[in-house]
């Protein structure tokens, strides 16, 4: 029996998600909730004949706070693609001024409603999201930081699939055998594609160039898709796809399942509150504290994390993204970190 909560649900990732969602067998409760359109949602997903029960949760006005304490009474997993996303020209960080509210708004909610729930936040920009709900629910005295996770899993799908391409093996072929680090945004995003000795030698077969431009194709990635939608929206389905396949991992981690993979899914976590995170943070990141790496799931939270530096091959080349990818990760950080200081 497990209850899952999905704020946002009526947009362009939450409609998708949802619906992976319903075909879970696993959950047995999925719970709508968006300011518009949640009901119409899960009144359509309800007729699909698998056991979870759909309810839709929007407020009447913007003062109602029934629904969103509704949606989470009793939730195990929350996952938040809540927020507005970018259109040509926007970096993600464009979207701060809009989305740090609704993430700090909601994750208060959850602290209030659902204290024990893992939260799954997709809401760009994640580098800066993650720490908010980190300070929001240290505020409110109920983090729990093996609980908590920034969705970075699209960075990896995108890895798989186009490193698939160069090295002609099948892109699933590559989930658990590379892994990709750091944040989600351009230079933040840390493909580690020689982690595995079996992948690192096909690599090795691809030019400078060819490696030069995989790495930007996937640290730039979001804005491929945001180009091609030529200001409707960035990337919905392939991010639907993206966070379920993560959420899955904590569902069946609730479950009872072992994570898979050689190398686990990376997520954007809080590195002190993990065991030996604090470690991986003053001697390899310059005390950075939110980084995204691979987690091994129990119990629907954080059992322990790959310490890519030490598990896993971590080339000259990557090394050196890493040390420009802190640069970015710690500004967005303070920035996250600070918004809900400000905050009443
Ligand atoms: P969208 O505009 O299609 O949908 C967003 C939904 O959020 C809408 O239905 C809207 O009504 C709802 N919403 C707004 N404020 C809300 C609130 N306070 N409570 C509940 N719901 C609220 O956008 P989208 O394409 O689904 O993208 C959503 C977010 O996900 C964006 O910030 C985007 O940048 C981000 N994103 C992240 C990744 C990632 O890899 N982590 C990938 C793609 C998109
Ligand atoms: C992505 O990587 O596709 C998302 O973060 C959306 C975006 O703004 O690029």
């Amino acid at each position: 029996m497990v209850k899952v909560t999905v704020c946002g649900a009526a947009g362009g990732i939450g409609q998708p998600l949802s619906l992976l969602l319903k075909l879970n067998p696993q959950v047995s409760e999925l719970a709508l909730f968006d300011i518009v359109n949640a009901k119409g949602v899960a009144a359509d997903l309800s007729h699909i004949n698998t056991p979870a029960i759909v309810t839709g949760y929007q407020p009447a006005n913007k003062e109602d706070k029934t629904a969103i304490v509704e949606s989470l009474k009793g939730t195990d997993l929350v996952i938040i693609p809540a927020g507005v996303p970018r259109k040509p020209g926007m970096t993600r960080a464009d979207l701060f001024n809009i989305n740090a509210s609704i993430i700090r708004d909601l994750v208060a909610n959850i602290a209030r409603t659902a204290p024990n729930a893992a939260i799954l936040i997709i809401s760009n920009p994640v580098n800066s999201t993650v720490p908010i709900a980190a300070e929001v629910l240290k505020k409110l005295g109920v983090f729990n930081p093996k609980k908590l996770f920034g969705v970075t899993t699209l960075d990896s799908v995108r890895a798989e699939t186009f490193l698939a391409g160069l090295i002609n093996v099948s892109p699933t072929s590559l989930q658990g055998k590379i892994s990709v680090i750091g944040g989600h945004s351009g230079d933040t995003i840390v493909p580690l594609i020689n982690a595995t000795p079996e992948i690192a030698r096909k690599v090795a077969t691809l030019s400078t160039d060819q490696y030069n431009k995989f790495i930007n194709r996937v640290q730039y990635g979001g804005d491929e898709v945001v180009k091609a939608k030529n200001g409707v929206g960035s990337a919905t389905l392939s991010m639907a796809y993206a966070g379920y396949r993560f959420a899955e991992n904590v569902l069946n981690s609730l479950a009872g399942k072992e994570t898979s993979g050689s190398i686990p899914d990376s997520s954007y976590v809080y590195l002190p509150g993990l065991p030996g995170g604090k470690e991986l943070s003053t001697k390899y990141l310059n005390g950075v504290d939110f980084f995204s790496v691979p987690v091994v799931l129990e119990g629907g939270q954080i059992k322990s994390f790959v310490n890519p530096f030490e598990l896993l091959k971590v080339t000259n080349d990557e090394t050196k993204l890493v040390k420009v990818a802190l640069d970015g990760l710690s500004k967005s950080i303070d920035q996250g970190v600070a918004f809900v200081t400000a905050s009443k």
